[in-house]
């Protein structure tokens, strides 16, 4: 009977059998609930509430000692840590596991888990964190080369020697987090290797990279192609259009010969190297793996960037090549965090950010990407590196989300949670949630506050989830929403309006808003600087 209500519900919440592991099993894992995909921690969707830490600290478990405190401080949940393959495998064949011992027996005491990130063949772009007797032994592993031919402190992809060892040394890794940490589920995330990208060219040119551009497009991208030939991203169509679809033939053939062409090219070979990793891995200890990019910026060409990493225009070569990865995660440098958000959440991959500028602004984007994208990680980048963590407004948005993380992980999968991200070019927009339309905007635009004359406006944010006709819970900073009904002529009025917290999962009310707060009754205000939760019921009149 109880099997019999299990699979009813299963089947009821639409879960995807590709990505659900058994419920028995509480190893981290994603599911699909309806168009969602969750993180499942301890069997139970989970928010990343991240930070990732600056790539040397946790080289040395002594520096990370002041640094801990400094993370609880900023109400994070989970730290983004790297493994380092050089300190893992100094030897051939000689592992040593205590620096990732002494972060994960660290973490669990703090109460934060950890997304370990594999510094394996390539950290941004570079191998710089291959041991020793890889770098010195450039026979048996060899790097690429430029279109000049120099050769590069980049390990050549198209060499099985340099994937056999990486794998050799990351599947150690896994079947250690297994025996460690398989109970305990400290470690609920993997990224394999690290903003993979080429350069000085898009793509490679040692013998065997040449030699590879000249072969016919393997069937098994072909076939990818053809399968999903309705479905694929633009760029991919493009790029096959303009060709006639072609389905035989060597790259320039299929593709044409372009500078595009050949990052799809080198996207191809990183993927099917980073796949053979990742899925060793997997059958080892199955945890959730991603890979992230490197965004190129606007208007340079392939080449000119680090090309070929998991970028949105080469996605689907990955999606194809690596399907033992996860997720394709943006790793934010660049302004235009709605651009390149609304580019990854394409083709159903989920929003994950395991890096983002450690900036003025963080915290709104926080509600922004929770709310708006269904994200599933948000992680400022050298996290550590305040020197004032209680008064970090990143601490202060974790401390909002953390608490409605139940109800965000609730009402995602039925559309009923919404995120906003305003600054002075972009103060208002206009929602239908429910029964009611939501104008929301920055806080400055009421024109109250002397800043609103400033010509630079913060960025600010919200999240709104509604919970039941006519209520809702409104969090984040510096934002003004009003209500109007959506089918009637009548107006909307406020029952009550609360501002409180949550405990233990039960909201209480603190202060009752009522008066100048909502100023009388006409909207829900969070000034700037400020960050508050409210708890809104609605009736017409
Ligand atoms: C992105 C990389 O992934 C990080 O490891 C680090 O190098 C940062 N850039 C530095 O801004």
């Amino acid at each position: 009977m109880k099997a019999f209500l299990l699979i009813i519900g299963l089947l009821t919440l639409n879960i995807s059998t590709s990505m659900a592991q058994s419920t028995a099993d509480f190893t981290p894992h994603l599911i699909k609930t309806r168009n969602t995909t969750q993180l499942l921690v301890d069997n139970k969707p989970y928010l990343i509430l991240g930070g990732e830490l600056g790539n040397s600290s946790a080289s040395d478990t002594a520096y990370m000692k002041p640094i801990w405190p400094k993370l609880k401080k900023m109400n994070l949940n989970t730290i983004y840590a790297p493994v380092y393959w050089e300190l893992m495998e100094p030897q051939e064949g000689k592992f040593n596991y205590s620096l990732i011992d002494d972060l994960i027996l660290n973490a669990r005491s703090n109460r934060i888990k950890l997304v370990l990130l594999w510094f394996g063949s390539w950290k941004n772009s570079m191998s710089c964190y291959v041991p020793e007797w890889v770098k010195t032994d450039q026979s048996r592993f060899p790097r690429a080369e430029a279109k000049s031919e120099v050769k590069q402190e980049i390990l050549s992809p198209f060499s099985k020697n340099n994937m056999m060892a990486d794998k050799r040394a990351f599947v150690k890794l896994m079947e250690h987090l297994k025996n460690f940490d398989g109970v305990q589920h400290t470690v609920i995330m993997i990224q394999v290797e690290n903003e993979i990208g080429m350069l000085p060219d898009a793509r490679s040119y040692e013998k065997p990279a040449s030699a590879a551009f000249e072969q016919p497009v393997p069937g098994k991208l072909l076939s990818y192609l053809k399968d999903n030939k309705s479905k694929l991203l633009p760029e991919t169509k493009d790029i096959w259009a303009k060709n006639n679809f072609k389905t035989n033939g060597n790259w320039g053939d299929v593709f044409g010969k372009s500078l595009v062409t050949d990052e799809l090219f080198m996207a191809w070979y990183y993927a099917i190297y980073v796949n053979e990793i990742a899925s060793a891995g997997k059958q080892v200890y199955n945890l959730p793996m991603y890979i992230n990019a490197a965004l190129n910026r606007p208007g340079k060409k392939p080449g000119e960037y680090p090309s070929a990493g998991p970028l949105p225009q080469v996605a689907d070569v990955w999606k194809a090549g690596a399907p033992a990865i996860d997720i394709l995660a943006p790793d934010f440098y660049n302004p235009d965090f709605k651009h390149w958000s609304d580019l990854y959440t394409r083709s159903s991959n989920p929003l994950l950010i395991p890096e983002i500028r450690f900036e003025q602004g963080v915290d709104a984007k926080v509600f922004f990407a929770f709310g708006n994208y269904n994200c599933i990680s948000f992680s400022p980048f050298s996290i550590e590196s305040t020197e004032k963590p209680e008064n970090e407004p990143i601490g202060k948005a974790y401390h909002i989300v953390g608490q409605l993380l139940p109800l965000i992980t609730k009402y995602q999968p039925l559309d009923k949670v919404r995120g906003f991200l305003f600054d002075k070019d972009n103060q208002e927009q206009k929602i239908t949630l429910g029964d009611y339309i939501l104008t929301i905007t920055h806080e400055y635009k009421l024109g109250w506050s002397a800043q609103a004359k400033d010509s630079v406006w913060p960025q600010t944010g919200a999240i709104v989830i509604e919970v039941a006709p006519s209520e809702y819970y409104v969090a984040g900073t510096g934002v003004v929403v009003a209500f109007e009904p959506v089918s009637t002529e009548k107006r909307a009025g406020f029952i009550s309006v609360d501002e409180g917290y949550f405990e233990n999962n039960t909201w209480i009310n603190q202060r009752r808003m009522n008066g100048d707060q909502d100023h009388q009754g006409r909207h829900i205000r969070v000034a700037v600087n400020d960050y508050s939760i409210q708890h809104v019921r609605l009736y017409t009149y």
